[in-house]
């Protein structure tokens, strides 16, 4: 049995009829699903961060629009298309940075406007492809990634990119879980503030999985570098731009600075559907800012209007410091040099 078989808590369950997603935010100490069966609760699902990581918000994104279709579609109102439409615009709203949910946003788009009638099963089918597409590029480019990794002692992730964060599986995590498979491993997880998806969700689907990682405060980083423990930081990303500029999770790109400094390399992991082609670099991406009180203590808010806090959930990586990018068609080495191959970008 592999370990993808072996873990059972996914982010998103698709019933026929209904969405099923798994409040991320109760994790670890609880595991509850709730029920979806229209796009607005969707969109606010994901833009609450119960569903998060850029291939779940996508896959998620895609069966809102199924569902959107559930409710409106009627063989007599010719205007449900326009309310299907209205919810994508719903669904684009949610969250900025990720592009996989523009992406499949743009594919649920073109299914509806090719159906003349019923469009229940081919919009299904198309979200259910998506997913299940997702799954396959992970494994792919888990064995991928993986090579790179051989002889390596020990890596660091951020964040959380593993079947938590998409279809199945996982980017970065995903190539953890494969290079763990073949050789020994030491994992490290950051915490990942504000939002802790590295302490409260790395760390533990990996345990589902038997798989021992250790937790560092995000702030231990330079001197778990500096001590030799790791060879490699491996992280997912939410968009790469034509240059192979990355966002992803914010201080993701303090650990690439740190990884130069060190001697450490610095691997992005990602499907296509990550890939941004309508931007030449990094400078394009909209970082998403999340409310203040996100970060800053209770009390604050409450006694003082003094204090503010700036939240940015992402920040760009520049090419120049990463040393690999992995994807499910391939791997660009020293993207800096050679840009992201164009027949890669959809
Ligand atoms: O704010 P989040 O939790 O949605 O941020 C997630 C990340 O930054 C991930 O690293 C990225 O989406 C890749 S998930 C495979």
């Amino acid at each position: 049995m592999t370990t993808a078989q072996k873990l059972t808590v996914q982010a998103l369950q698709w019933t026929g009829t209904a969405l099923k997603i798994l409040d991320q935010r109760q994790l670890p100490a609880t595991i509850i699903y709730d029920e979806y069966t229209d796009a607005k609760g969707v969109a606010e699902a994901i833009a609450t961060m119960r569903v998060r990581g850029a291939p779940a918000i996508g896959i998620a994104a895609a069966y809102g629009v199924a569902l959107s279709a559930y409710q409106h579609y009627s063989g007599t109102d010719g205007r449900w298309r326009e309310k299907v439409t209205a919810d994508i615009e719903l669904l684009a709203k949610s969250r900025p940075t990720a592009v996989n949910l523009f992406w499949a946003l743009d594919k649920m788009r073109s299914v509806l406007n090719a159906q003349q009638d019923n469009p229940l099963a081919s919009l299904t089918a198309c979200a259910g492809k998506i997913h299940a597409d997702d799954i396959a590029d992970n494994h792919a480019m888990g064995e991928l990634g993986a090579d790179l990794l051989i002889g390596a002692k020990g890596v660091l992730t951020h964040c959380n990119t593993g079947t938590l964060a998409t279809g199945g599986y996982g980017t970065a995590l995903g190539v953890i879980r494969s290079a763990y498979q073949r050789q020994p491993l030491a994992i490290y997880a950051g915490e990942t503030r504000p939002w802790l998806q590295g302490a409260r969700l790395t760390v533990w689907e990996l345990s589902q999985d038997g798989i021992p990682a250790t937790l560092i405060a995000d702030s231990a980083a330079a001197w778990l570098m500096q001590s030799g423990a790791i060879d490699w930081v491996i992280v997912g990303a939410d968009r790469i731009a034509r240059n192979g500029d990355t966002a992803n999770k914010i201080g993701t790109y303090s650990l690439a600075v740190l990884a130069k400094q060190h001697g450490v390399k610095m691997m992005v992991v990602a499907p296509t559907t990550t890939l941004d082609g309508s931007i030449a670099s990094g400078k394009e991406i909209h970082i998403e800012q999340r409310h203040p009180n996100e970060l800053l203590p209770a009390w604050y808010s409450e006694q003082t209007s003094l204090v503010s806090a700036w939240n940015p959930v992402f920040d760009v990586t520049p090419a120049t410091l990463i040393d690999a990018i992995v994807t499910e068609r391939g791997v660009v080495l020293n993207p800096a040099e050679h840009g992201i191959p164009s027949a890669w970008l959809v």
